[in-house]
């Protein structure tokens, strides 16, 4: 049985506290329009590559997994930092761990939405003094999603180690 993991601390490493939940809140409307066309330049990028064309296995699984993410990020951008979400990262992180994404892949897909998220509330907020403070939590808030779904793969490389006996 593995150590759950503890919210609380990965929260206060990441320095994700009450301001930050209130400067992705001033940004939220922005995304919420925007999402569904960064999600649609995400899978365009990804299908430019090969190893990217290989792991989604067609066109057809587009709208399924278009879906899905949209759902995440939205979940993620709430800002409800509990036990539920960080199951349900965790899952998402296993789902990729089982479909085979690489953490390079991964962490280019976090990236990805890194940029674009900061592209449009650059934008949205240019000369405004809440700028930085909605940029800086958007990059804290992407850390701990990417951190929960990558620490799944880590978890697993000791859980495998662990039932061998090494
Ligand atoms: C920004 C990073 C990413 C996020 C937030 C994300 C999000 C998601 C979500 C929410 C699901 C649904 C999981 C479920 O049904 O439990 C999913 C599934 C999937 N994603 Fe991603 N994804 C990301 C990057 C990638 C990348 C880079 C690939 C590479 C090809 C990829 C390939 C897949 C595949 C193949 C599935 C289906 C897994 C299954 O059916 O078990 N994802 N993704």
């Amino acid at each position: 049985m593995q150590k759950p993991i503890d919210l609380t601390n990965r929260l206060a490493l990441l320095r994700i506290q009450e301001d930050t939940k209130g400067s992705v809140e001033i940004f939220r409307p922005y995304l919420w329009e925007h999402l569904p066309l960064v999600i649609d330049r995400f899978y365009r990028h990804l299908m430019s590559f090969p190893e990217g064309r290989q792991i989604i296995g067609g066109e057809h699984h587009l709208p399924r997994l278009k879906d899905a993410q949209e759902k995440h990020w939205k979940r993620l951008f709430s800002c409800e930092f509990d036990h539920a979400y960080a199951e349900s990262a965790m899952t998402i992180g296993r789902a990729h761990l089982r479909a085979g994404v690489a953490p390079y892949l991964y962490i280019a897909g976090y990236s990805f939405f890194t940029c674009e998220l900061v592209r449009i509330a650059s934008d949205a907020f240019s000369g405004d003094l809440q700028l930085t403070s909605i940029l800086t939590s958007i990059q804290k808030v992407i850390s701990l999603d990417m951190d929960l779904a990558l620490s799944v793969y880590t978890r697993e490389l000791w859980r495998a180690k662990l039932a061998g006996g090494h």
